[in-house]
């Protein structure tokens, strides 16, 4: 029997695309070796909004006098949120295993291996048994990179050293943390760490904390995080590791930090090896698989979506990686549209982005205006948070008015983000933003305000 899609890996881009696919009536397999959901539901995502919903809570609490909400005796306690973060992981993944049932997908919990490709179809060899498949969507995922650090493999094996992957299962708070890396994982587990209460310090290689997120609101979540006690090491190159002491150079000399435990954050690459993807000789450059955007390899009925591809390294990108590349084995035409997918950090106030920042479209070469209204100007804001001093930022193209990029740091941004991207998708002028009707009062409506500002220029 040959089926007309093999899946091999169960994350947002492999679950996904394969009930998709069993939904559209495509006979579809799906290997996965170990629990389905994959990092994003037992390492990622899920984990560590749970984590954090508990230290927003806590946080918020501590800082409730000036809402006039009191409370005496207010302890954190790190065990209980690791159950209940353990709970909500169980539940989600009993959610995937039925949508993948209610599509009839067949799933083999598995370590599937790619044995080459025929007439009729790629050969997969999982567990004991062989199976055939007429396309093959590879959503193999990322593991976290290991930077070749003196005393960093020997930390990680001793569990000095934790990544996300061991991170969520800690059920003490350590009284220190240091943080290798400043980037979307770094910064969220040094929010929830410091606002659960552990010393944080932060060391990060670039001059910037959040990678390439607008630089006006990098200052100001770094501003806003080190008022609350998190140190940051910027311009700061890691030597060194000895169990839990960090060594460092940086542009005042070179120290070290030693913590209870060490987070090693510093970025994640495509999984491509150990399960056989060479028999397949697809194209790959600067040890990358080239896909194009309909999810495409080089090789006819290869497909890859998801972190594996490296484009995005986003659950909501590999989401929509994988309806396209269904789309395509239906004979469609559909491509991801990657200027218009958005990126939240989940710190406290949030950072939400979409499309170009003004840094990106000067390199593009774009002629764009921008526009940052305060988030003062939201009434709902206002009324809801003491002394916040978040800001939304328009990136507009100076030609024709069309919105390129919105940039948010403000609480509930992750939530009127989509909203920006949609306009991005859409193409929509200033003059048609001016016109939508925002719910009032409510922190989109910033959306709106910034739009008028721009249009008064
Ligand atoms: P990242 O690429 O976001 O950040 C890594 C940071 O580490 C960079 O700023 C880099 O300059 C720094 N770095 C690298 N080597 C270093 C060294 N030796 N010493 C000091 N700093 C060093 O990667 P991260 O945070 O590990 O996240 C991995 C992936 O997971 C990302 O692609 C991210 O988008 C995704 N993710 C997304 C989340 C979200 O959407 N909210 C949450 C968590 C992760």
């Amino acid at each position: 029997m040959v089926y007309d899609l093999i899946v091999l890996g169960g994350g947002p881009a492999g679950y996904h695309g394969a009930a998709l696919a069993g939904r559209k009536g495509l006979r579809t397999l799906l290997i996965e070796e170990r629990a389905l959901g994959g990092v994003c539901l037992h390492n990622g995502c899920i984990p560590s909004k749970t984590w954090l919903q508990s230290a927003k809570l806590f946080a918020h609490v501590q800082n409730g006098a000036v809402y006039g909400v009191k409370a005496d005796g207010l302890h954190f306690d790190q065990q209980v949120v690791t159950a209940r973060k353990n709970k909500v992981v169980r539940i989600l993944s009993a959610g995937v295993k039925t949508k993948l049932q209610n599509a009839n997908v067949e799933v083999v919990t598995a370590k599937g291996e790619i044995q080459g490709k025929d007439e009729d179809g790629f050969r997969i060899k999982a567990g004991a048994d062989n199976y055939k498949g007429k396309n093959l969507l590879l959503a193999t995922g990322s593991v976290p990179v290991i930077p070749p650090i003196p005393g960093l493999k020997e930390g990680l094996a001793a569990g000095t050293v934790k990544t996300n992957a061991e991170i969520f299962d800690l059920n003490h708070l350590p009284a220190s943390l240091v943080v290798i890396g400043g980037g979307v994982i770094g910064l969220e587990m040094a929010a929830y760490f410091s606002a659960a209460g552990s010393k944080v310090t932060v060391i990060e290689l670039l001059d910037r904390i959040g990678g390439e997120i607008d630089r006006e609101i990098a200052g100001i979540l770094y501003d806003n995080y080190r008022k609350k006690g998190v140190d940051f090491k910027l311009n700061t190159r890691v030597t060194a590791v000895d169990g839990s002491r960090v060594q460092f150079t940086s542009p005042t000399g070179d120290g070290a930090v030693e913590a209870e435990l060490v987070l090693l954050s510093a970025g994640r690459r495509p999984l491509l090896s150990g399960f056989g993807l060479e028999t397949l000789q697809p194209h790959m450059e600067q040890g990358r698989l080239v896909v194009d955007r309909a999810g495409r390899t080089s090789v006819p009925g290869l497909y890859a979506a998801g972190d594996v591809n490296g484009r995005s390294m986003l659950a909501h990108t590999a989401y929509r990686e994988a309806e396209v590349c269904i789309d395509r084995i239906l004979g469609g035409t559909e491509e991801v549209n990657y200027e218009a997918i958005p990126a939240v950090i989940y710190t406290d106030p949030e950072v939400a982005s979409v499309g170009e920042t003004a840094e990106s479209a000067a390199r593009k070469g774009l002629a764009v205006q921008t526009v940052k209204v305060s988030m003062r100007y939201s009434g709902r804001y206002v009324a809801e948070h003491e002394g916040g001093d978040g800001i939304c930022k328009l990136v507009v193209n100076r030609g024709d008015r069309r919105l390129l990029g919105v940039h948010l740091i403000a609480e509930y941004a992750s939530e009127l983000i989509y909203g920006a991207g949609l306009m991005i998708d859409r193409e929509l002028r200033i003059d048609e933003i001016e016109k939508i009707v925002f719910p009032h009062p409510t922190v989109s409506e910033i959306i709106k305000e910034a739009a008028l500002q721009y249009g008064s220029i």
